[in-house]
């Protein structure tokens, strides 16, 4: 008997958890006031039912530190920035549930230009 298809999962989230060494110069995504974000964004998921069809993820660095703490979202490739739990929460009822990514929590087009094309 031939099993169905494994479903993919509908999203993917994934959030930087990276954090410098303290007095290092370079801005982290994770720092002692932000730690607590990857937790909620699961806590939040859990609460609406979502884990299985959306998958959130711990990440190293996007490479946009400035704009920490981010996180990307696929499919789409929306990256979101300057993250808080009120717009996690935002993100996951609008985006994720509602299907309309929270335009003004997005990277500036400026940080975020086309994808690099490799066949140049
Ligand atoms: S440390 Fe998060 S993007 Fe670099």
């Amino acid at each position: 008997m031939q099993m169905p298809a494994m479903p993919q999962p509908t999203f993917y989230i994934f959030k930087c958890e990276q954090s410098s060494p303290p007095g290092m110069p370079k801005p982290s995504c994770v720092t002692q006031e932000t730690q607590g974000l990857f937790n909620h964004l699961a806590s939040k998921m859990m609460e609406k039912g979502l884990m299985g069809p959306v998958q959130p993820i711990r990440t190293s660095c996007l490479g946009r530190c400035q704009m920490g703490p981010v996180m990307l979202v696929e499919p789409g490739h929306h990256m979101y920035v300057q993250l808080s739990k009120e717009k996690i929460d935002r993100i996951v009822e609008e985006h994720i549930i509602g299907g309309n990514p929270v335009q003004e929590y997005l990277i500036p087009e400026q940080f975020w230009g086309e994808p690099i094309n490799l066949n140049q």
